[in-house]
């Protein structure tokens, strides 16, 4: 079961992801852009956003909406935890609402609490070895390259090579 703390600092409240977020958040996951670089291509129905938060949901040990006061999710933020001392971070924000600091905050934040209340050793992103944005995002957050991963998915672009960033408690 996901129980998701609401977590805030100047600018940013990560609440809880709800169902009723689809259509906010099919903003973000219909951009073929924002989409370029993750393992699903661009969705192009709202049952799609809502099948995605439902498995959200169901394979995350929190899964916030990232918004500004509370209200509108500009994305969401997940964290799985598939082994008790290793936690895996993955974000998704908006266009519009990229490049202000909100997924640097949304990482510091969630990363208080996945060293802090869940009490992982280990915090992990698997990035797309081109995508610069999120490389760059987890390394400001002090994320180093632990890997790369060869092959490592297939998605819209083909078989792709990986880039594991790794954050130590
Ligand atoms: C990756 C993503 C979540 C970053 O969120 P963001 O809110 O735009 O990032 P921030 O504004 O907090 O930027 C934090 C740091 O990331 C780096 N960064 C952000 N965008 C970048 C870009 N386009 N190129 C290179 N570095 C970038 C910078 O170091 C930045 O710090 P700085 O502003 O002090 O230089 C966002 O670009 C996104 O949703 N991308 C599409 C989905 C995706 O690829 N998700 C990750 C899958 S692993």
């Amino acid at each position: 079961m996901t129980v998701t703390p609401t977590l805030t600092a100047p600018g940013i409240v990560l609440r809880p992801l709800i169902p009723t977020d689809a259509a906010a958040l099919f903003i973000a996951l219909s951009d073929p852009d924002v989409q370029l670089y993750r393992r699903a291509p661009a969705h192009t129905a709202l049952f799609e956003t809502q099948a995605y938060i439902a498995d959200t949901l169901a394979k995350s040990r929190a899964a916030w909406a990232i918004t500004i006061e509370g209200s509108e999710a500009l994305g969401r933020l997940a964290l799985r935890v598939p082994q008790p001392d290793t936690g895996e971070f993955g974000i998704v924000i908006r266009a519009a609402a990229q490049g202000r600091g909100l997924g640097l905050k949304a990482i510091q934040l969630a990363e208080d609490f996945a060293f802090g209340d869940v009490g992982v050793r280990v915090l992990r992103a698997n990035i797309d070895i081109e995508n610069a944005a999120s490389r760059g995002l987890f390394a400001r957050a002090g994320f180093q390259i632990a890997a790369h991963l060869t092959a490592d998915r297939t998605t819209d672009l083909g078989v792709r090579d990986s880039v594991l960033m790794e954050k130590l408690r």
